[in-house]
Formats: C-alpha cells, sequence, structure tokens
C-alpha cells in the first residue's frame, strides 16, 4: 500500500521533524516502500484519506503530532498510524498529568510544581533550592528550559517557559548526578527496552543545542552501568512507558542521581529520528541498522 509520511508540521519542533523525516524517507525508499512525504499541514492531514493512502508514518514532533491531535484524525479517517494512540499521546505530552501517574504508581520522578503565576516560582525556590529546572510542560527539544541558579535568573526562566503562546509552566527539583554524569534515555522498540544511552553534554544540560547542533556531545552506549542496575532501570522506563498506555516505539528520559537512582522526567512518543538521535543509537547497539528501525516502526502501526 501507499505509505505518508508526515513530516515537519506546525509546532516548535517542525525543523527537527523535517530533519527526522529526511533520514526516514530514504530508508523506507531503500527498503522499496512506496512512500510520499508530506511536509504536513491540518488541511492536509484531513485529507489523507481521499488522497488514497492507507498508512501513516508520523514522524511529527510536538504540537500536533505528538500531542494525539494528529492520532485522532488519522483514526477518524480509518487510517493505521506508527506509534500510539489518542490517550497516551496527549498525557505524555503533558509532563505535569504525566509525573502524577508515575509518582501515583510508585514510580520515581523528582518533585514538581506547577507554576500557574511568575511568583510561584519562590515558592519552588524555596521547595527545590538552586539550582532547580524551570519548563514549558508541552513542549519538546528541550523548548523554553531553563536551570535556574539564582533568584536574578527567574523572571527570563519564566519569559522563556511561558513564551508568548502563554504555554503552561512547571519547575522542577534538579537531580545532581554522580561522578559517571546523569543524563541517559532509554529506548523502546515493541515491548522491549533497548540498551541506555548515557548523555554528556558540554554545556549545563542537553539543550536544543547540543541536542541538534553540536558536535561536542558525547553519547555512551553501552552506558558504562553495571549490567543489573541497566536491567532494572530498563524495567522501570518499559513500566513507565505502559503505564502512560504507550505502544509501539518511543523513548523515556531519566536522570541518575549520586546514588545511581533513577529518576523518570519524560516520555517522548515521536522522538527524534535525526542523526544526531537517541533511538536511532540504541537501536544500533542493540543490532538493528536505522533501516530496518524504521521498517520494524512501520510494520507495527496502529489500526
Ligand atoms: N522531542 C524530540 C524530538 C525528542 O524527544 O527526540
Ligand atoms: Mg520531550
Amino acid at each position: 500500500g501507499r505509505v505518508a509520511l508526515l513530516m515537519g508540521g506546525w509546532s516548535s519542533e517542525r525543523q527537527v521533524a523535517l530533519w527526522s523525516g529526511q533520514g526516514i524517507e530514504a530508508a523506507l525508499k531503500a527498503r522499496g516502500v512506496d512512500v510520499t512525504a508530506i511536509d504536513a499541514t491540518p488541511e492536509q492531514v484531513l485529507n489523507l484519506g481521499r488522497l488514497g493512502f492507507d498508512r501513516v508514518f508520523n514522524i511529527l514532533h510536538g504540537t500536533g503530532g505528538e500531542d494525539g491531535t494528529v492520532q485522532a484524525a488519522l483514526q477518524l479517517q480509518k487510517i493505521p498510524y506508527t506509534g500510539s494512540g489518542v490517550l497516551a499521546c496527549a498525557l505524555a505530552m503533558d509532563k505535569l498529568r504525566t509525573k502524577r501517574i508515575w509518582k501515583a504508581e510508585g514510580l520515581p520522578t523528582p518533585d514538581w510544581l506547577w507554576v500557574e503565576q511568575e511568583s510561584d516560582l519562590q515558592r519552588a525556590a524555596q521547595q527545590f533550592g538552586y539550582p532547580f529546572i524551570v519548563k514549558p510542560s508541552d513542549e519538546g527539544s528541550s523548548v523554553g528550559v531553563s536551570k535556574v541558579k539564582r533568584a536574578e535568573d527567574l523572571h527570563a526562566a519564566w519569559l522563556s517557559a511561558r513564551g508568548e503562546q502563554g504555554r503552561t509552566v512547571m519547575a522542577e527539583r534538579f537531580i545532581a548526578g554522580g561522578a559517571g554524569g546523569h543524563e541517559f534515555t532509554c529506548a523502546i522498540l515493541g515491548e522491549e527496552a533497548l540498551p541506555l544511552i548515557r548523555i554528556e553534554p558540554e554545556g549545563e544540560f542537553y539543550d536544543y543545542h547540543a541536542k541538534y547542533l553540536s558536535d561536542n556531545t558525547r553519547y555512551h552506549c553501552p552506558s558504562g552501568l553495571d549490567a543489573a542496575l541497566e536491567n532494572e532501570i530498563r524495567g522501570i522506563c518499559l513500566r513507565a512507558f505502559q503505564l502512560l498506555g504507550a505502544r509501539g516505539w518511543g523513548r523515556v528520559d531519566f536522570m541518575l542521581d549520586a546514588q545511581n537512582r533513577p529518576w523518570l522526567i519524560e516520555a517522548n512518543l515521536v522522538p527524534g529520528m535525526t542523526s544526531h538521535s537517541l533511538v536511532p543509537m540504541a537501536a544500533r547497539a542493540r543490532g538493528i541498522d536505522y533501516e530496518t528501525l524504521c521498517w520494524r516502526i512501520l510494520e507495527d502501526t496502529l489500526d
């Protein structure tokens, strides 16, 4: 059948979703898939059924493509699509509600506050101490995220998290790491948690620049954790993913504290597939090359 590859789109992660899409298009074509890459608009998404596509590979990151909206539009047109369904996408795109679910189920996630107004940041500073994290609850790729180190930086952090759109803002305790570094991710493919990746950004944290533009971010896969700890954490991440009702593929990000305890940060249900991206890196470590990875994600579409 004919496959529509939805890329680009209208979120703040549009550029990332173009990079991801370029890689996937080439990979699927190399596998002989009849694929049409579409720089998606809402109108096109609503017309895919009429255009005769019978399956969608969705690589729209962020608003629209990762929050359940596009998934709902495809479902109404009875077009099978890659990744998770409406509810899981809507939940995972909302970090506040994701954390409530994880906490209620006994999974570790750093303490947080919903920042309804700027003055709530004072409360966060008292509760968490400096540094702490201020971020939008529903963005990706670290858009609008700050690590606040002193009171003078609170206002700027509020403005960048809030954005022109007036986004929902949250504050989160910063997890200080041990000697081995502390930003990690766990890619999920089907029912399997893939090898963990340890990320060593050159700056304060793994921000947009470190994610896509820098060649100085260092990635470690295998992670260097001992096998028992690695397996335990992979299990926690898979459970975190499945608790949201997620399926198909995705990625769970977490921090490791100085006592080697994991703290879940968020789930990404349409994670990056660029040449710098983490899911392809973890797949490679598991012996799954980029083409095969794209094929397996496509194969496992949700009707
Ligand atoms: N939000 C970006 C695309 C990621 O999670 O990889
Ligand atoms: Mg994310």
